[in-house]
């Protein structure tokens, strides 16, 4: 009885008819077109990871084979995405991962995925809106006292998160227009990045492609080793094999951000349609860039002589083109910019998804009556953030964000087949091929990335779980709305009475 008990907690799911009506409820506001999607796609994607990750490391872990990692990154990604794209469009909904988890796995499942991308996605934010402050501090000669890295309070960062957070509650059509004038500019500045670059590759700085595996140059530390090396007693090394696929987990990073179109299905006109456009849409533009710019900057400067800073501007401005420099570092302030703006309307949404079935306090589960948003998660989240931004060093957390983001794919990657054997009469406009097969490898492939993240990644990842668990048992597992539900009726959760 007692297990019964903990189980009947734990495990309830919620039923998809109900995940399904709330489409009609009209809270959140259908405004949204598959282009809108593309455009917060490649918004809250193209980032960090390729304006500062793909040169950090080029030059720590992988040489010029960093446009490998890029495309291991791809792969894995878009394997996700395709489960991503059939859950999606077959339940669209502000919950996205965290909501398929409740109807497949159950609700401890689902609490853990919804900690999981919070995580992700407030920790992204606060590590590019450091970033971004750093970027302008560059370009207007500000001081570095009060918005680089070493400021005591960073002000650039708590600034434009008040000033995007405003833009993210006043309205979803705002934020999509918004996002889509950035991303014009961040993207005509890869292109700019392709064309201008192309003519300045030479093949000696691509050669050896794949640099041999070495110790690293100080001796890091076993919390600084890929986790899969610490427990296979293996002795830690970079570049070669090993190194390029420990830059696959960490450039990773750069590709996180497409689940969060998942969350728009109650704000999409089509969503059958559109999510999966906008999502598959999205992801292999960026993949095509990234590859493309990643073989661009090791092609042009040795990735022993690459800047951490700002590797591509730097890049451009060592082969005598420095108005080209100049452009990316307009592109990466536009970039970063669009990259917190989705993030902050994607924490709208999962703590609206996440309230709205009393995992969190009820109110925040609440739109405002009159813009049509998650206002209250939205500005909690985002006083959260610029917190986060103000205070911590937070450049070594950015693991933390792919991480997060992994194990969220790992789980919705499950829930597909688990899906198709429990509701398989839904409507499935895109179905992943090959299921359970292909779920199985995206599974296994993400699992494979993580491992190769650091064990410090790996502790802190697990210090939040932790938290996250202790905060559901106190809280969320008694004031679920299936809690409420199985007072009233013991079948609300279709589980079968206790004997
Ligand atoms: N993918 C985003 C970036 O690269 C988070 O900044």
């Amino acid at each position: 009885m007692t297990f019964y008990c903990f189980r009947m907690g734990v495990t309830r799911t919620l039923n998809v008819d109900d995940v399904l009506k709330r489409q009609t409820s009209g809270e959140l506001k259908r405004r949204l077109r598959g282009r809108d999607l593309i455009g917060f796609g490649v918004g809250i994607i193209i980032g960090t990871g390729i304006f500062t990750l793909a040169g950090v490391e080029a030059k720590s872990h992988a040489g010029p084979a960093v446009t490998l990692s890029f495309v291991i990154g791809a792969v894995v990604a878009g394997l996700a995405a395709l489960c991503y794209a059939e859950l999606a469009s077959s339940v669209p909904t502000a919950g996205s991962a965290y909501t398929y988890a409740f109807a497949t796995l159950g609700e401890i499942f689902a609490w853990i995925i919804g900690w999981d991308l919070l995580l992700e996605f407030a920790l992204g934010a606060a590590v590019v809106s450091r970033g971004w402050s750093g970027y302008l501090a560059n370009l207007l000669g500000l001081p570095q006292s009060l918005f680089g890295e070493d400021a005591t309070v960073n002000i650039g960062a708590v600034l434009i998160i008040a000033l995007l957070t405003a833009v993210a509650v006043a309205g979803i059509k705002q934020s999509a227009l918004f996002t889509n004038a950035l991303v014009l500019v961040k993207v005509a500045v890869c292109v700019l990045i392709l064309v201008v670059g192309v003519f300045f590759i030479k093949g000696a700085n691509l050669t050896p492609f794949l640099p041999d595996a070495q110790p690293p140059a100080s001796g890091a530390g076993t919390l600084h080793q890929p986790v899969v090396q610490a427990a296979l007693g293996l002795q830690q090394s970079v570049f070669g094999i090993a190194g390029m696929v420990t830059a696959a987990a960490i450039v990773f990073f750069a590709y996180t951000g497409f689940e969060a179109l998942a969350n728009l299905g109650e704000e999409t006109r089509n969503p059958s349609k559109d999510l999966r456009v906008g999502i598959l849409g999205a992801l292999g533009i960026c993949a095509i860039l990234y590859i493309g710019v990643s073989l661009v900057l090791t092609g042009m400067v040795h990735y022993t002589d690459i800047d951490e800073g700002a590797p591509l501007a730097d890049a451009f401005n060592q082969v005598g083109q420095r108005w080209v420099g100049a452009l990316i570092s307009v592109g990466a302030v536009t970039g970063l910019t669009s990259v917190m703006m989705v993030e902050l309307v994607t924490i709208g949404r999962i703590g609206f998804a996440m309230g709205r079935d009393g995992l969190l306090p009820k109110k925040i589960g609440e739109a405002h009556p009159k813009w049509g948003t998650p206002h209250r998660m939205t500005i909690g989240g985002a006083v959260l953030i610029a917190l986060l931004a103000a205070f911590i060093p937070i450049s070594e957390l950015s693991d933390m964000v792919s991480i997060g983001a992994l194990s969220a794919m790992i789980i919705v990657a499950l829930a597909v087949p688990v899906l198709r054997r429990k509701r398989p009469d839904l409507k499935r406009p895109f179905r992943v091929p090959l299921s359970p097969a292909l779920p199985i490898v995206a599974a296994l492939a993400c699992l494979y990335l993580m491992l190769n993240l650091d064990v410090l990644t790996w502790i802190r990842f697990a210090v939040w779980l932790l938290l996250g668990l202790a905060i559901y048992f106190c809280y969320g597992r008694k004031h679920s709305r299936l809690a409420t539900e199985e007072k009233v009726t013991p079948k609300a959760t279709g589980e079968a009475p206790p004997t």
